[in-house]
């Protein structure tokens, strides 16, 4: 069979993928009109980036638009709908209350709505999904401590783990403010997942780590830039959701080749890969291992191995990930 067949067939999950990166340009230019919203591009050139800080104002403008229970309902049927086409059998999803300013103060209302979609595409026999709530990083200390306990008061099944993502640039060094807002998830039975060493270099891995008891880091990739940091990762098997398009498009890495993530391997460290924001940055999960392969060489057993990684790292119960094997 044609190698995408092969890699579609493949077991695998996505544990790093965001409900905010789902949205096709035509649905964005549809519902702009909708709402007598001015896009500030033409459709065509929507998703030309010219780095994380722009991606994430995109961000804002889009979730915006998605102002309807239907509208949340339309795009985690749609994010299901992907994983289905490159055979993932489950993915953790984050989702970022502070892009959708339509939803503010409706945590509750806003978690049924992106349940319902995901609980109709189950249904369908499309893949499970469960959901990481993320802080932004500019947010405050009191802000995250507020999100947890709307968390905890919830207890939404759906929800699975707490998150952090955002631009690390803009905010400096946020481990220490966050690091109450962790503990409480944690001890309330969240699992947390961390944005670091994207926007960050290996000392917000560090801080990931060593203050917020990160279970995986999203990206992470930074973290080659110290030795005894990818020795810990490899020791304590902290699993990496790297996202290669994702460092290309939005300028982490200038080139494929210059791209961490086969050292990373090699040293040891449990790497995963996944799109990130895949409508948005024109990523396919199916794609991502393609590019491995015929850059890194990777044969039929590492890409084998890299797969069961991501199973393994997602936040899936246990049966689950045993049926996924
Ligand atoms: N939110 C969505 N995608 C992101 C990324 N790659 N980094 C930080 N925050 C994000
Ligand atoms: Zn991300």
């Amino acid at each position: 069979a044609p190698e995408h067949v092969r890699l579609k067939a493949l077991p695998k999950a996505e544990i790093h993928l965001h409900l905010e990166g789902c949205f096709e340009a035509s649905l964005i230019a549809q519902w702009a009109r909708a709402e007598c919203v001015a896009l500030s591009r033409p459709q065509e050139d929507l998703f030309k980036f010219s780095g994380l800080a722009d991606f994430l104002g995109f961000l804002d403008l889009a979730c915006g638009l998605a102002r309807t229970q239907d509208r949340l309902v339309e795009l985690s049927y749609g994010l299901s709908q992907r994983l289905a086409a490159n055979g993932t059998g489950y993915a953790d999803v984050i989702f970022n209350p502070t892009h959708w300013h339509a939803w503010h103060g409706r945590l509750g209302p806003m978690l049924e709505a992106i349940d319902a979609g995901f609980t109709a595409a189950e249904q369908d026999g499309l893949p499970g999904v469960g959901l990481c709530v993320s802080l932004l990083r500019t947010q405050t200390a009191d802000q995250a401590i507020e999100l947890v306990d709307t968390l905890v008061a919830l207890r939404h099944p759906r929800v699975v783990a707490l998150s952090v993502d955002g631009n690390e640039a803009a905010a400096g060094r946020t481990g220490p403010r966050f690091a109450e807002a962790f503990r409480k998830a944690g001890a309330a039975g969240l699992r947390r997942t961390v944005h670091a060493g994207e926007s960050s270099g290996p000392e917000g891995v560090w801080d990931a780590v060593e203050l917020l008891g990160a279970d995986r880091i999203d990206h992470g990739v930074r973290a080659i830039e110290d030795p005894v940091l990818v020795q810990l990762l490899a020791e304590k098997q902290i699993p990496l959701g790297v996202c290669l398009t994702s460092n290309l498009v939005l300028g982490v890495y200038p080139s494929i080749d210059l791209h961490p993530i086969e050292r990373l391997r090699q040293a040891g460290v449990p790497v995963s890969l996944n799109t990130d924001d895949p409508a948005l940055l024109g990523a396919s999960l199916v794609g991502e291992y393609a590019l491995c392969r015929q850059t890194f060489g990777w044969t039929d057993a590492v890409t084998a191995t890299v797969a069961r990684t991501s199973i393994a790292a997602s936040f899936a119960n246990a049966e689950l990930k045993a049926s996924l094997l």
